[in-house]
């Protein structure tokens, strides 16, 4: 008997137009590209123009992901959109990316989950369409995190930057028995003990605003690569996969030495690993679905390859799947 899973059927990707280089930041704040360079491995980061917002770029790359699956809005009848920087407190910016694509059955709702974002609409969007409550699934992760960087603050800013990566999920039938193709494990994780070690410093419930992003940098980064290793083996031990097996590893773009040493903890090598931090920077809940766009664009992620995504951020929030290409 053969087994249904949700695939990916395609993915789709926007960033801004413009870049913004660690030279151009050192000239308003005190940091400098050596710096960036060898802490982060990020060179360049795009940022939202103004007017333009996190369900802009989530509409744009959502139009991409289902132009690439050969799907129109009336196709699907989900829209996930996980992000930490909405258009509005609310409504939920799902609802104002509905709007822009011009659908009106359905629904939509967004995910909070930060960084973790879009590793978290994966696996909810394979709950609902193996619980028959979608159909076709559009998840994006959209973020316009330039909009809460304090710009004076060198810990922060020269960390992030905007875009959106999208991709549309749908049940597809295995090839047969030992053929599985789509998600076949997620694990997901949070510790909202760690909550003050990244974080905004305001919200509507307790100061009435945006607030800016804070963050213990070395707390995170001496959680990360442990949290991440765990949802991974969570994600092997649940599928009977191995390291040996993996085509490519998709992690969260936040930090290159934080990517680097997860790899080498896991044993992944370096050349199966996506990286996409030097260009786009921590792009949150974004990260992920853009370094998937990048690596199937170029040709490296093809059919029948098994790919792990996996992500790590604020909350704290972590989580893994394995995925079926
Ligand atoms: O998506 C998940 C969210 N975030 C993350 O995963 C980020 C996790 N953390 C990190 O990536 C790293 O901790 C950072 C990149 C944020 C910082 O790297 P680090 O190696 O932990 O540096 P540090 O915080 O220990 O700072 C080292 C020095 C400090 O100076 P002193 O105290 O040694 O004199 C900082 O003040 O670097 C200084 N510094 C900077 N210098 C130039 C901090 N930021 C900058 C900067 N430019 N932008």
């Amino acid at each position: 008997m053969t087994e249904k899973h949700s695939i990916l059927r395609s993915v789709g990707a926007y960033l801004p137009a413009r870049i913004l280089t660690n030279d151009e930041l050192a000239k308003t704040v005190d940091t400098s590209d050596e710096w960036i360079v060898q802490r982060t491995g990020i060179r360049q980061r795009h940022i939202a123009a103004e007017g333009e917002n996190t369900s802009d770029l989530a509409a744009a790359a959502g139009r991409k992901a289902m132009e690439n699956a050969g799907v129109g809005i009336e196709d699907i009848d989900l829209i996930i959109v996980a992000t930490t920087t909405p258009d509005m407190t609310f409504p939920a910016t799902a609802a104002v990316v509905q709007q822009k694509l011009g659908m009106h059955h359905g629904a939509a709702f967004d995910i909070q989950a930060v960084c973790s974002g879009f590793v978290y609409a994966v696996a909810t969007a394979d709950s609902f369409l193996k619980n028959g409550l979608a159909r076709r699934v559009l998840v994006i992760g959209a973020e316009a995190t330039s909009r809460i960087l304090d710009w004076t603050d060198r810990t922060t800013c020269v960390l992030f930057g905007d875009g959106a990566g999208a991709a549309v999920m749908e049940l597809g039938k295995d090839a047969g028995p030992g053929e599985a193709r789509g998600v076949l494990a997620s694990s997901l994780r949070s510790d909202g003990h760690f909550w003050n070690k990244l974080y905004t410093d305001g919200g509507p419930s307790s100061t009435q605003s945006v607030g800016h992003v804070r963050m213990e940098g070395k707390e995170v980064f001496k959680h990360a690569v442990g949290m991440i290793t765990d949802v991974v083996h969570n994600v092997f031990e649940a599928t009977g996969y191995g390291v040996d097996d993996l085509d490519w590893f998709v992690p969260h773009q936040a930090n290159k030495r934080i990517i680097d040493g997860a790899g080498v903890k896991l044993g992944i090598p370096p050349e199966k690993v996506v990286i996409t931090v030097d260009r786009h920077a921590n792009t949150s809940a974004a990260s992920v679905p853009l370094a998937l766009y990048t690596a199937v664009a170029d040709g490296r992620i093809k059919r029948g390859d098994l790919v792990m995504i996996e992500a790590m951020g604020g909350g704290f929030t972590w989580g893994a799947s394995l995925i079926r290409w």
